[in-house]
């Protein structure tokens, strides 16, 4: 067991040391004493980022069904795998043994198979957190499709573009789900979007709400029934290790959303080594990650890292508010969870209720705390530190993106000192830089720059499905020979890394990524609207919210600014879903253009911010004027929404 479980700062420096001197060497011991394969490799690495073109473990072949299942059996049998906690806290929980899934995933990976699912072939899952869920992604692994998960938040034209893009051959959902005291039409969300797919045969509908809903004759079917016929032995597809296991959509600062594509063998043996090593994992832990599975987050540690350790995986299906505030504490106490990970949002958002929430229960469990997808203000990290850890459970503040697959920069919990605000150090096998805009590398300590990765990691996507150039130009363009993440960063004095935030027109509302240009366009389709542009400001719970500054057309003079605003959102609810809607919307007369034409952002983001003191310089604007007209009027209130 090697390089598993880093025990001090001392042994964190010997191991990254030897994972940058000698990479292929490190990871191969990882994949050599912690997988099984049905065959091993040839290379460990082949890489060219110019291409760019990044293959790990060439050679191999495995199944990672079979690591993160059927190999547990004979030791962990009886373990429970996958806990579920309904929304609802009066409906039992669900222990889901490792033989129970071996059985569950078998049965729903032979009902692909009866539906004509084979290798290679895309699957889109569109359901809540349900175990089915978890299961259904696990049920295409063991058969060698190529899952493509889209968050059941996302609404029907969302949902649309994704199944067209990847071509799926199947949808997955349920007749709906609950969302604390909500319940939303799921399989609607599907028949609208397929009204507009032509490559989907076949639909299966999980029960969770009972309720009755159309099914259309020859498409839709029941998922249970075909569950109970199916058989409970189902032969793992020998996958090579750079074949595809799946797609997940991110959003880009321009254009349709990237469908990252991740293959096999690499993204097993790191979100697995990762998942142990950062979170500390022990056998008895029942382990705990708030996020959805619609999110790389679920994926690599609510379903394939957690398994492929053996581990006790929590899935909850609801909210933090529901039936109260103290929702998430409860659940803590009640199944004794000893690693909790979440998003600073979530935390922001629980942090301004009453502390008797969490003082009511019992967190004594908990031995190591963690938060991901947005930079955590420092507010927020002492209430968790103070209030949830009481101060004596790490906090690991994990850096990562869609692309990377696992975690990149994080504490190691035990062995690097937490600072607040800081994902500390690169992981093992991560090698950073932090570039200046001209593209020199920024060396030595107290820098920032634009942060970039130079060297393969074993879970990075390996292309934008469909569209390799785009991959190129997205990721491998800025910097020669170098990943960039688009986001900006900050080493300190002891080379502590601290995430700004992103450089581009990505904007991170409630921990999602949202990029600006597909907003616009939906904004742009209201017929009352001219032209638009969005941008972020500071927002207490989400992070970041949406400022739009809108020109209307003539159609739009005299209306009453407030249903626009509304019909606005509603558009955005359509095209995008709910998490993209407006905080606040100003109609202004004009935008601040540069004389090519192109919308200066950065002013509108000064005056979303309201600092009207540095605007810089306007006068090389095309209409200097119309900036002194925004500021007049720009706006102090949110929407109600
Ligand atoms: O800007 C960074 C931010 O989230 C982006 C990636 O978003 P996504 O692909 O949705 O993945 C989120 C979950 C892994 C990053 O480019 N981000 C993520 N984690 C952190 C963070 N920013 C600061 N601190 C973090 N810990």
């Amino acid at each position: 067991m090697s390089n598993y479980h880093i025990k001090n700062l001392e042994e964190y420096y010997q191991v990254y040391r030897k994972s940058v001197r000698n990479p292929e060497l490190f990871w191969e011991e990882v994949a050599e004493e912690h997988f099984v394969w049905k065959k091993t490799w040839d290379k460990v690495l082949n890489y060219d980022f110019s291409k760019p073109e990044v293959k790990w473990f060439e050679g191999a072949e495995l199944n990672i069904t079979e690591n993160c299942i059927d190999r547990h059996l004979a030791t962990r049998g009886d373990k429970t795998a996958i806990l579920f906690e309904p929304n609802n806290p009066d409906e039992e929980a669900e222990k889901i043994s490792y033989t129970e899934l071996h059985k569950r995933v078998n049965q729903f990976a032979n009902v692909l198979k009866d539906n004509g699912i084979k290798k290679g072939d895309r699957v889109c899952i569109y359901l809540p957190m349900i175990p089915e869920l978890a299961i259904s992604l696990l049920a295409c692994a063991r058969i060698g499709a190529i899952h493509s998960v889209v968050f059941a938040g996302f609404s029907s034209s969302a949902l649309g573009t994704r199944i067209n893009d990847c071509e799926a051959k199947m949808v997955i959902t349920s007749d709906g789900s609950f969302r604390g005291v909500k319940t939303i039409d799921l399989k609607g969300i599907v028949d609208e979007a397929l009204e507009d797919c032509t490559t989907v045969e076949t639909v299966l509908v999980a029960k969770r709400i009972h309720s009755d809903i159309p099914m259309k004759e020859g498409r839709d079917q029941w998922l249970q029934p075909l569950l109970d016929k199916a058989s409970e032995e189902c032969e793992a597809e020998v996958m090579k290790a750079e074949d595809p296991l799946f797609i997940l959509y991110t959003s880009g600062s321009t254009g349709s959303p990237k469908g990252m594509l991740h293959t096999t063998a690499g993204y097993m043996v790191y979100t697995a080594y990762t998942f142990k090593n950062v979170f500390n994992y022990r056998e008895n832990d029942v382990y705990w990650c708030t996020a959805d599975i619609g999110w790389i987050t679920g994926h690599s540690y609510i379903v394939y890292g957690p398994l492929a350790n053996g581990a006790t995986t929590v899935m909850f299906e609801g909210v933090p508010s529901y039936p109260d505030f103290g929702r998430f504490w409860q659940i803590v106490e009640k199944h004794k969870v000893s690693q909790f990970y979440t998003a600073p949002t979530a935390i922001r958002a629980l942090a301004k209720e009453n502390l008797e929430y969490v003082d009511k229960y019992d967190l004594s469990s908990i031995k190591v705390l963690g938060t991901v997808g947005e930079p955590i203000n420092e507010e927020a990290w002492h209430w968790y530190n103070d209030n949830v850890g009481k101060k004596k459970n790490p906090i690991v503040d994990t850096w990562w993106q869609t692309e990377t697959g696992g975690m990149m920069i994080s504490p190691i919990p035990y062995a690097t000192p937490t600072k607040p605000t800081y994902a500390t150090l690169p992981l093992p096998g991560v090698q950073l830089a932090l570039m200046d805009e001209q593209g020199n590398e920024i060396h030595g300590n107290q820098v920032d720059g634009r942060l970039c990765v130079k060297f393969p990691w074993p879970s990075m996507a390996r292309t934008i499905w469909g569209n390799h150039q785009r991959y190129k130009d997205t990721y491998f363009s800025a910097f020669s020979d170098k990943y960039f993440t688009g986001d900006g960063a900050l080493r300190d004095e002891v080379g502590y890394y601290r995430i700004t935030g992103r450089v581009d027109d990505v904007i991170i509302v409630s921990g999602h990524n949202l990029g600006t240009a597909p907003i616009e366009d939906a904004i742009n389709e209201h017929p009352a609207v001219a032209e638009s542009a969005i941008v972020g400001f500071p927002h207490d719970i989400k992070g970041n919210a949406l400022y739009g500054y809108v020109i209307l057309k003539e159609t739009g003079e005299g209306r009453d600014h407030n249903n626009l605003r509304k019909e606005i959102n509603q558009i955005i609810t359509e095209h995008i879903g709910p998490i993209a809607k407006l905080d606040k919307i100003q109609f202004t007369e004009g935008l601040p253009k540069t004389r090519s034409g192109k919308i200066m952002r950065r002013i509108l983001r000064k005056i979303a911010h309201n600092e009207l003191d540095n605007l810089g310089d306007v006068s090389t604007l095309l209409n200097p004027e119309v900036v002194q007209s925004i500021i007049d009027k720009r706006l102090s209130s949110e929407l109600v929404s």
